[in-house]
C-alpha cells in the first residue's frame, strides 16, 4: 500500500513537472510567435505595371491614362508607373527599355508606331514580362493579349454613313492619322469598304494630321484652297474633324460640307459634344480599353488566369438622334 502511494506520489510529481514544461513551452511559443508576426495577416504582394502612353498631348490618351488610374485604385496589390512618349518612337523604346530593367510585373504599351516598337515590346516580353498592347498593334506575336477597338469595323461604318447620306457619290477630304500607326490603315481600308470603293465617292484631298486638332486646321486650309467642293470631311479621329471644321468655319465654308470624327469622348471638348452643337455630323466611339487593361492585369497577376490574345471593343455611332442619351450613358452630363 506504502509503495503504491509512493509510486503513484513520484508519478503525480512527474505529471507536474511535464505540466509546468509545457506551459513554459507554450509561452515561449507565443513570444516567437508575436516578435516574428506569424499568425498575423500576411501582407498582399504588389505589382508593379508600367504604362507606355505614347503621347500625352490627346484628351483621347488622358482619358485612357484616367480610366487606368481609376481601376488600379481599386486594387491595393497594383502600383501603376505611367510614361509618355510625346509622340516619339525613340522616346518610347527607351520608356520600355526602362520598364524593363526595373522588372515591371506587367506592361502596358499603347504603341506611337507599330514597327520601331515592335523589337522592344518582344524584349519585354522575352524577358518574361506579361504584356498588353492597347489599341494601336505592334507587328508579330511578342505581347500576351491585345485589347483594342475594331478599327476596320468603324472605318466601315463612316463609309456606309457617306453612302447612305450621298448616294449620288460625294467628294471626300480624308484627314488621316499618323502613318504607320494601326489604326490609321485599318480606318482607312475599312472606309473604302463602307463606300463600296465605288468611284462616286472621289477623294479629293488625303493628307495626314498625324492625330492633331492643330495640324489638321493647316491641312484643311490647303484641301480648302484646292478644292471648290468638297461635301464630307473624313477625321481619322474627333479631332481631325474638329480642327478640319475650324479651318472651313474660318474660310466661310462649314455649311458645304458634313464632319465624320472617331473616338466619342464625352468630355467638354469630346466628339459627343460636337455632335451636340452640330459641328459633327457623327462620330463613333473607340474606347480607350484602360479599365480592361487593369482588368486584365488583375485576372493575370493576382489570380493566375489565362488572358485571351484578343479582346475587340465595341463601338456606337453617335448621331444627334442618340448624342444626348449618349452623353448622359458615358457620365458626362
Ligand atoms: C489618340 C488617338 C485617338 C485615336 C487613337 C488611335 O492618340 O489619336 O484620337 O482614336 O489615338 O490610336
Amino acid at each position: 500500500m506504502v509503495k503504491k502511494i509512493e509510486i503513484y506520489l513520484r508519478e503525480e510529481n512527474i505529471m507536474k513537472k511535464i505540466f509546468a514544461l509545457a506551459v513554459t513551452i507554450a509561452a515561449l511559443l507565443t513570444v516567437t510567435i508575436a516578435v516574428s508576426g506569424i499568425g498575423e495577416a500576411a501582407p498582399a504582394k504588389t505589382y508593379h505595371i508600367g504604362m507606355s502612353q505614347c503621347n500625352l498631348g490627346e484628351p483621347w490618351r488622358v482619358a485612357m491614362n484616367d480610366q487606368i488610374r481609376t481601376a488600379a485604385a481599386q486594387y491595393p496589390e497594383f502600383e501603376v508607373s505611367f510614361s509618355d512618349a510625346a509622340q516619339d518612337n525613340s522616346k518610347q523604346i527607351a520608356d520600355v527599355e526602362n520598364f524593363i530593367t526595373q522588372q515591371v510585373d506587367l506592361l502596358i504599351i499603347s504603341p506611337n508606331e507599330a514597327t520601331p516598337l515592335t523589337d522592344v515590346v518582344k524584349r519585354a516580353y522575352d524577358a518574361g514580362i506579361p504584356v498588353i498592347v492597347l489599341d494601336r498593334r505592334v507587328d508579330g506575336d511578342a505581347y500576351t493579349s491585345f485589347i483594342g477597338g475594331d478599327n476596320v469595323l468603324i472605318g466601315k461604318k463612316a463609309g456606309e454613313y457617306v453612302a447612305k447620306n450621298y448616294p449620288n457619290g460625294c467628294n471626300i477630304v480624308e484627314i488621316k492619322g499618323l502613318e504607320g500607326a494601326t489604326p490609321q490603315k485599318e480606318r482607312h481600308d475599312g472606309f473604302m469598304a463602307g463606300v463600296g470603293s465605288d468611284p462616286k465617292y472621289k477623294f479629293v484631298y488625303s493628307q495626314s494630321c498625324d492625330w492633331l486638332r492643330d495640324k489638321a486646321i493647316t491641312v484643311m486650309e490647303s484641301a480648302l484652297q484646292a478644292n471648290d467642293k468638297i461635301d464630307v470631311v473624313y477625321g481619322h479621329n474627333d479631332p481631325a474633324a474638329v480642327g478640319a471644321y475650324v479651318a472651313a468655319e474660318n474660310a466661310g465654308r462649314q455649311k458645304e460640307m458634313i464632319f465624320i470624327g472617331i473616338d466619342g469622348l464625352p468630355t467638354p471638348d469630346g466628339g459627343i459634344r460636337e455632335v451636340m452643337a452640330g459641328r459633327m455630323a457623327v462620330t463613333y466611339v473607340y474606347p480607350t480599353g484602360g479599365a480592361e487593361a487593369i482588368d486584365a492585369a488583375y485576372r493575370l497577376l493576382v489570380k493566375g488566369e489565362k488572358l485571351d490574345r484578343e479582346v475587340v471593343l465595341d463601338t456606337i455611332e453617335i448621331t444627334k438622334d442618340n448624342a444626348e442619351e449618349m452623353l448622359k450613358k458615358f457620365g458626362g452630363a
